[in-house]
């Protein structure tokens, strides 16, 4: 820990590194009371430096050294010196091998950064800067080198070691130990080295490429897991072959290794040929995972996969670039994700959370653009902006070229950069050069922070038959940035007459061919387009498939919404207009009086979703979710908590009352009929159904009660179970609510994913989760505080989901977070550093709570020896 101020990393000092590292050599003797490492470094002076004659720096991190040697001749104390954080060899000739032994301490490592154990095995986790804390070493992305390692552990605790690469030795040691040898022969940053030694089963698949090599893939897990490994190694499969069809990349290695782990700061890390998940991220079987499970697995295996390319063959030149390989493989694993499902459900999904979260972070105290000019720590960078704007960036890209084109772009970057470490720029470099298109102004996107605005308006020359749309766009003020210049956004249009039919867009009058789509491109502050030869007044559908992230502005009538909402060709502007008219309908109900009337046209609207089996199930699942709080309250100006709550509750408590009838029929068309499968519309039905009954339970409906306590007992799956579960603790029924919360916990208490869930289930509910019950969770023989998932699930729920028990006006909610990363942040920073993340929206809330919040912040701060990741979180939160 620290206690003087923590410098500020500048991307405007980015310099080439003095020194290059051509090989690493590396021995692990790993034991139970702490790891020896040796290395030996092939290092020689970078001929792109001018920085003749400079020390060779290295970065470590609570590293004890033991020995330290120059072409073989150990070193004096006065040929070096140990900063603690660095280690300095003042007089190094041009080539040379160092040789360099660390003493660490895996079993007393709760950072989970570096070399750790989880659940008795070791493991590690290098990016962004925890390789570090293994070994002395330049630990930045530019600096890239063959590695070679060698494990050495106990055989019977440990008979399973693995690294990067091919194993290409192995033998028994004295004392009843082994070793593996592994190389790697991809020259790879740091960030990329992967260790992993413990007692685990191995499942093998195998995967023929399109070259006709043959892929030995393998995962590994604790034996109690072994039948949960199935779908991560399909995903991986199809994830292999999309890769090789739609981006023309093939794998490189002949062997590529999955490992779950209990204990991960984040869903899973793309080591080179040997990825490593948070066991939540890759585990599933139909009796412990639910259908987002199942999905939020496939995308991340895809997601690790797809780094083999975008991430670690091209990498980053610095951590300002991570969204070069962060945005980029989203873009990827989502376009994978709408090729694998339904692409508009995948879409809404998207947009959800870009709109909720991202959107969020973008008018907070964090706000940074996608390529960020400055940080504090690194860990506080893996934001939202980053990965989900950054691959809204992609994507706007994709928009504005065309498929074909951007393939080519992504073609070159791939073949231009193979082996490099670059920045942003080559990428839209590459994407320039390969379709001829100038993107100057479209580079802004990675250096602009903030959400922009759209404001559009539009008027109806019926003499003439010609129809105008104008549409402004201003970009709003963020920490360090003001006066922003217009951005480059590709805004997607149709037009729809009265019956809904698409009408031609004409530009002009003679434009026969016109087609009924168009991705108009916006580059000044005010552009007015005209559309010709109309005999009506057209309704516009703005946006379609949400074309830019940014917020849009028209002056929508509820009709026009209406209308949308069934005649969208856009299956997403379908959707949108549903949730901007209940956005609307809830906002009219907040802080009105209690006899205000519901919008009765909603009624009908919901009504028609729910009955008319014609329409897409799977849409119109997506389409029942009403707005959730979070989103609400990103878009108040000043958010009252409860009175959003209430209003939220009143509409669907008043739609739950009105289709009482139609919500059993509902249940009852879409009860399972057929074997448990993973389809978008037994997805959907499962959705179905399980919406029908929180919202009969919500009503305290008998028959929905009994439907629930059936459904809880005879699942065959969990997210039938859980749905079940979820919808009896939100009830009023105290004791089915505790009785199944008994059952469930007696029946899977052996499985921590699903304690996981059986936790935040209870803290995301504002019945089972006020503050009072949230301790008590935190007292479960079953919670670990150095379990992030155990902290994320109760903690992380709590604040994050279950607004109203969160937001208490004397202030009790905010001191009770405040209290646990004060606690986190000793032993996990980057954990508790995430859990600020809620206080730091202090701004947005109603004066009563805003002073609250902020004197929780204050709290934290006071806090002696605060963590760099923390002290940044608060210290920009508090500024301004
Ligand atoms: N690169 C990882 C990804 O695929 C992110 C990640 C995993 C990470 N573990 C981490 C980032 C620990 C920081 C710290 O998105
Ligand atoms: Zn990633």
């Amino acid at each position: 820990m620290r206690s003087n101020q923590p410098q500020t990393i500048y991307l405007s000092d980015y310099k080439v590194p003095a020194y290059l590292v051509d090989h690493v050599d590396l021995r692990f003797e790993l034991f139970e009371h702490g790891a020896r490492v040796h290395s030996i470094l092939t290092v020689r002076r970078n001929p792109q430096s001018d920085d003749v004659g400079a020390p060779l720096v290295l970065d470590g991190d609570r590293l004890v050294l033991e020995s330290l040697a120059l072409n073989g001749t150990p070193l004096d104390g006065d040929q070096y010196e140990d900063r603690g954080d660095q280690l300095v060899v003042a007089d190094v000739p041009e080539q040379f091998q160092l040789s360099v032994v660390t003493w660490i301490e895996p079993q007393n490592n709760t950072r989970l950064e570096g070399l750790y154990k989880s659940s008795g095995m070791f493991c590690t986790q290098c990016e962004a800067e925890g390789f570090r804390c293994i070994t002395f070493f330049p630990d930045r992305p530019d600096v890239m080198a063959r590695f070679r390692t060698r494990i050495e552990a106990d055989r019977s605790a440990y008979p399973v070691l693995l690294s990067n690469g091919n194993d290409i030795d192995r033998g028994d040691l004295p004392d009843g130990r082994h070793f593996v040898t592994w190389e790697d022969p991809f020259p790879k940053p740091c960030y990329l080295f992967a260790l992993v030694a413990g007692d685990l089963v191995e499942k093998r698949d195998s995967f023929r490429t399109r070259s006709g090599r043959d892929i030995d893939l393998r995962m590994y897990v604790e034996p109690r897991n072994a039948d949960k490994c199935a779908h991560a190694l399909d995903s991986l499969k199809r994830a292999m072959r999309w890769d090789e069809e739609v981006y023309g990349r093939e794998y490189d290695l002949d062997i590529f290794m999955i490992v779950a782990v209990d204990d991960f700061n984040m869903g899973a890390m793309e080591n080179k040929g040997l990825n490593i998940f948070n066991s939540s991220c890759v585990l599933a079987s139909q009796d412990t995972a639910t259908d987002a499970a199942y999905q939020r697995i496939e995308a991340i295996v895809a997601h690790e996969y797809f780094h083999n390319w975008s991430g670690n063959r091209v990498t980053c030149r610095d951590w300002f670039q991570l969204s070069l390989k962060e945005g980029f493989t989203v873009f990827r694993d989502s376009q994978f994700s709408a090729d694998m499902g339904s692409a508009t459900v995948k879409r809404i999904e998207d947009v959800t959370l870009l709109r909720t979260a991202q959107f969020a972070e973008d008018a907070g105290p964090m706000a940074h653009p996608v390529r960020p000019s400055s940080y504090i720590e690194i860990s506080n960078f893996y934001t939202l902006t980053i990965y989900e704007k950054g691959a809204e960036v992609v994507r706007m890209l994709h928009n504005l070229l065309g498929p074909e084109l951007f393939r080519k772009g992504s073609d070159l970057y791939f073949e231009r950069h193979d082996g490099q470490a670059v920045t942003t720029d080559d990428f839209v470099r590459a994407m320039e050069d390969a379709s001829g298109r100038d993107l100057s102004q479209f580079r802004l996107w990675y250096e602009q922070a903030g959400t922009p605005v759209l404001t559009v308006r539009d008027e109806f020359d019926a003499d003439r038959g010609v129809y105008r749309l104008t549409v402004e766009q201003t970009l709003p003020d963020t920490p360090g940035q003001t006066d922003k210049k217009p951005h480059h956004i590709p805004f997607a249009l149709g037009l729809l007459d009265r019956r809904g039919q698409p009408l031609p867009l004409r530009l002009a009058d003679d434009d026969t061919e016109a087609p009924t789509e168009r991705m108009l491109e916006l580059t000044e502050r005010a552009h007015t387009f005209e559309f010709h030869g109309l005999a009506e007044c057209p309704v516009p559908s703005l946006l379609r498939n949400f074309s830019a992230p940014v917020r849009l502005n028209y002056p929508w009538t509820r009709e026009q919404l209406l209308f949308l909402m069934s005649h969208d060709p856009d299956g997403f502007n379908r959707w949108d207009a549903g949730q901007r008219l209940a956005v609307d309908v809830i906002q009219s109900l907040v802080g009105a009086p209690r006899d205000t009337q519901v919008e009765p046209r909603l009624v009908t609207a919901y009504r028609h979703l729910i009955c008319d089996a014609s329409l897409d199930q799977a849409l119109v699942a997506k389409m029942l979710q009403l707005p959730s709080e979070a989103y609400l309250i990103e878009l108040a100006d000043e958010a009252d908590v409860p009175a959003i709550h209430q209003a939220r509750e009143r509409v669907l408590k008043h739609l739950a009352i009105s289709l009482r009838d139609e919500l059993v029929a509902c249940y009852r068309r879409n009860a399972q009929d057929s074997a448990y499968d993973l389809s978008p519309l037994a997805i959907a039905r499962r959705s179905l159904r399980n919406t029908a009954l929180a919202w009969l339970l919500a009503i305290n409906d008998e028959e929905g009660r009994a439907l629930a306590v059936r459904q809880f007992r005879d699942a065959d799956n969990m997210t039938d179970r859980i749905g079940a579960l979820r919808a009896l603790v939100n009830s009023d029924y105290e004791d089915d609510r505790n009785q199944a919360l008994a059952s469930f916990y007696q029946r899977y208490q052996d499985d921590p994913q699903v304690v996981e869930q059986w936790f935040s289930v209870q803290a995301a509910s504002d019945r089972a989760g006020q503050l009072p019950q949230i301790r008590a969770l935190l007292t479960h023989p079953a919670f670990d505080w150095k379990n992030p998932n155990k902290v994320r699930a109760v903690v992380g729920a709590f604040a994050g989901q279950n607004l109203a028990a969160f937001h208490q006006v004397d202030g009790s909610g905010y001191d009770f977070l405040a209290e646990q990363v004060c606690r986190l942040d000793d032993s996990n920073p980057q954990i508790a550093a995430r859990l600020v993340t809620p206080l730091t929206r202090w701004r947005k809330f109603a004066p009563a709570y805003r002073e609250r919040m902020r004197a929780a912040l204050e709290r934290i701060r006071d806090k002696p020896s605060l963590s760099r990741d923390v002290y940044e979180v608060v210290h920009k939160s508090l500024a301004g």
